[in-house]
């Protein structure tokens, strides 16, 4: 008799990890087995539960899930960096986020996290020349998430957007990688630019909640910019910026300030 032979599956540990979490999740509270098998326990990749979670909470009378989940599986295998920057978002709020103990609670309840990944596909979409369904992702995104990116600006790998309400970010920003940003936070345009009129934003940024970062300026590399500033002038790298309108008022008091959402205005953080 002929032997059967099934393909090995690929070593994932980020998978795993998830998966495991989903069984003690169900074990635990066995009234969320439902969801839980759902969104994750039924699939086999990260990327088929990304593509089921984002198209179960974006569909609408309008759009049925099972369209948005045939287009995400379709960018996901297109174009594997978006699985890539997924699992550095995921990365990000687990390491950054002092509630998260577990990858399932990206996934599963993050508005930030799940909302990041909905602009990666109507980015993938918007670069594809996609750009109707890319337009309707922002607008569902914005509905359901509180989340309000064009689907043109580039967003780096490793961002956490916490909590997520009220995010707005325009046409012509780039966030680069490893970014952190609380709610209410817009990277919007003067009014009295054209084009190229949004901000960008450098690796490793720390951006506080209710910041106001309008015009087509720089904000340097391991910056931070305290809550509730509106920053109208670059800010050079590794800086301390607060106010309306910002100024400097210190140093980023680390490194990383980022990655440790060091949260200590001027110089004190670094003690
Ligand atoms: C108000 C606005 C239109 C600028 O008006 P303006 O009269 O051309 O102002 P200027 O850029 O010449 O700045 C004049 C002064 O006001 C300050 N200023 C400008 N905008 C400011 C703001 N939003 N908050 C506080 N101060 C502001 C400037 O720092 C400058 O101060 P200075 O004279 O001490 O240097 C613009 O900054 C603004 O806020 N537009 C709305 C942007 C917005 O809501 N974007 C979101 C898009 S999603």
């Amino acid at each position: 008799m002929a032997e059967t032979r099934t393909k090995p599956r690929a070593i994932d540990p980020v998978w795993d990890r998830i998966t495991s979490e989903a069984h003690e999740a169900v074990a635990k509270e066995p009234l969320m087995g439902g969801l839980v098998h759902a969104c994750i326990l039924h699939h086999k990749t990260l990327e088929r539960a990304l593509s089921y979670r984002i198209a179960a909470k974006l569909c609408s009378n309008e759009m049925s899930m099972m369209v948005l989940r045939e287009v995400a599986n379709e960018a996901y295998d297109d174009d594997p960096t978006l699985v890539e920057a997924a699992r550095a978002d995921l990365n990000a709020v687990l390491e950054r986020d002092p509630a998260t103990l577990r990858m399932l609670q990206p996934i599963l309840y993050y508005k930030g996290f799940q909302g990041m990944q909905a602009h990666r596909l109507a980015h993938w979409l918007w670069a594809k020349g996609r750009t109707d369904l890319a337009y309707f992702l922002q607008m569902r995104c914005s509905e359901v998430y509180g989340i309000d990116i064009h689907p043109a600006a580039r967003m780096g790998k490793g961002i956490m957007i916490d909590h997520a309400h009220s995010i707005v970010i325009g046409e012509t920003a780039v966030v680069g990688d490893n970014v952190s940003m609380l709610h209410s936070v817009t990277l919007g345009g003067t009014g009295k630019e054209e084009e190229d009129r949004h901000p960008k934003i450098a690796d490793e940024v720390l951006i506080g909640a209710g910041a106001k970062v309008l015009g087509n300026i720089k904000v340097g590399c391991c910056s931070r910019i305290a809550a509730g500033s509106v920053v109208l002038a670059d800010v050079p790298p590794a800086t301390t910026v607060a106010g309306v309108p910002a100024k400097v008022v210190g140093t980023a008091g680390c490194d990383h300030p980022s990655v440790s959402m060091n949260q200590l205005l001027g110089t004190r953080g670094a003690e």
